[in-house]
């Protein structure tokens, strides 16, 4: 699919979602967000295969609860949903689930639209996270999602972008309280303990001219911190290859799952 027209709209300046879309070797970027991926992959090398290793585990979480019978799905800071996205693997194995997309980037939602015409039971809002409320009381979100039956929460590489004072805890102690029971939290961090101090500084400073917040670290506990009183499923908080692996998906990281560059953990409210 060629990227639409519109994609100018940002003036030339990077975005998490273009940067993101670039690593992933995907369509939807700017001449900026790849600039700004080639030098970020100057300071992390394996920050492509990082993410690609995030969208694998997103893969396989979806893959998990869409098999375990779950059929709808809120992917909230979804990026462009255009490699690997959430609906194509939920409908393939259960026809007709529904999934809503929530992204704070215009261009980002604008390219799902785009992706999702034609498809009736899928949707692409913009909404932003620190104000957990209004996105869930969004009307198109609610055409789509029953919020008082269980759905599947994904908040992948999302929570980076939300600094101390956006207040993540109490963002996602809402989103948690609004599901209803037996809902899943799919989650992941970049975490503090894969990289080096002095790398961090510097690939803070290449992202300095991200149009938007500036991800950042937490490290084990803190990330911990955002399931709450929910239950974690096994294997619990882990570096992203570890969550249930699959020999069908790339392997760059086997040998030191660290160096991946984020926690992930899915959790069941009881
Ligand atoms: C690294 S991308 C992750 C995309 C997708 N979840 C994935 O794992 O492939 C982070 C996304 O979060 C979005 N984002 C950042 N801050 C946000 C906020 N406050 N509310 C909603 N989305 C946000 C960005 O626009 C970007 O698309």
């Amino acid at each position: 699919m060629r990227p639409p027209n519109w994609m100018n709209m940002d003036k030339g300046r990077a975005t998490p979602a273009g940067l993101y879309d670039a690593l992933l070797g995907g369509e939807f970027n700017l001449p900026a967000d790849r600039e700004l991926a080639a030098r970020a992959l100057k300071i992390v090398p394996t920050m492509a295969e990082a993410a690609k290793t995030s969208r694998a585990f997103l893969r396989r979480a979806v893959v998990e609860f869409a098999q375990e019978g779950f059929d709808q799905f809120l992917d909230i800071g979804s990026g462009i949903p255009a490699t690997g996205n959430v609906h194509e693997i939920a409908q393939a194995i259960r026809p007709g689930a529904r999934v809503a997309y929530v992204d704070i980037h215009p261009v980002a939602v604008m390219t799902g639209q785009q992706i999702l015409r034609g498809n009736p039971d899928a949707t692409a809002i913009i909404g932003d996270v620190r104000n957990p409320d209004s996105v869930l009381a969004d009307e198109e979100l609610n055409r789509i999602l029953d919020l008082s039956r269980p759905v599947v929460l994904l908040t992948v590489a999302l929570l980076h972008y939300l600094t101390d004072d956006d207040n993540p805890l109490d963002v996602m102690a809402k989103l948690r309280e609004r599901l209803a029971p037996g809902s899943i939290l799919v989650l992941t961090h970049g975490a503090t303990e894969s990289f080096e101090t002095s790398q961090a500084r510097e690939v803070q400073s290449a992202f300095a001219e991200l149009e938007a917040p500036k991800p950042i670290t937490r490290n084990y506990d803190q990330v911990k911190e955002f399931f709450g009183d929910f239950e974690m499923l096994p294997p619990g908080l882990v570096w992203l290859p570890e969550w249930r692996p699959s020999p069908d998906d790339p392997q760059w990281f086997a040998a030191d799952p660290v160096r991946s560059g984020a926690l992930a953990g899915v959790a069941r409210k009881r």
